[in-house]
């Protein structure tokens, strides 16, 4: 199960310039915009979590919204990223790897699930 995603660093600056901090709130919680120091990272995150739903084989949407994925950081600056406990189950995860990169206007996230 591996999912890909790639977001318009742009786009997101845009939506956070328009609607401020509920632009954010939209996709991250307060734990994970507080791991916000520039935009780059915002997008990074907003890639995962699109990734993560194809992993799954869902998208984002009623079934695995933005708020069922919690993405978390390691002292080292790595990425991780969890599904939320009914998501673990109903697709097996026993565990999770995500990769992020951002450049050139754009940041990518891979996403890969290991099954029970
Ligand atoms: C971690 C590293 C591979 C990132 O590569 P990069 O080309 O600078 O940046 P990228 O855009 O590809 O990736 C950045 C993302 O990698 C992820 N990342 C950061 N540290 C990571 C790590 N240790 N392991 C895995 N992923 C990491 C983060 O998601 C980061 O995004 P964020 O800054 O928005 O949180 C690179 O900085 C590195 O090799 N660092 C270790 C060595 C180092 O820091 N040396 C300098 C100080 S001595």
């Amino acid at each position: 199960m591996i999912g890909i995603d790639i977001a318009s660093i742009d786009r997101i600056k845009n939506m956070y310039e328009k609607f401020g901090i509920k632009a954010y709130e939209r996709f991250l919680d307060e734990e994970e915009i507080a791991l916000i120091k520039r935009v780059e990272t915002a997008a990074g995150f907003w890639a995962a979590k699109e990734a993560a739903s194809k992993a799954i084989g869902t998208g984002i949407g009623k079934e695995c919204s933005f708020h069922d994925l919690k993405i978390k950081k390691k002292k080292n600056g790595a990425p991780k990223l969890k599904y939320s406990k009914a998501l673990q189950k109903k697709y097996k995860i026993k565990k999770t790897y995500l990769s992020i990169t951002h450049d050139q206007g754009v940041a990518i996230a891979v996403v890969h699930n290991i099954k029970k």
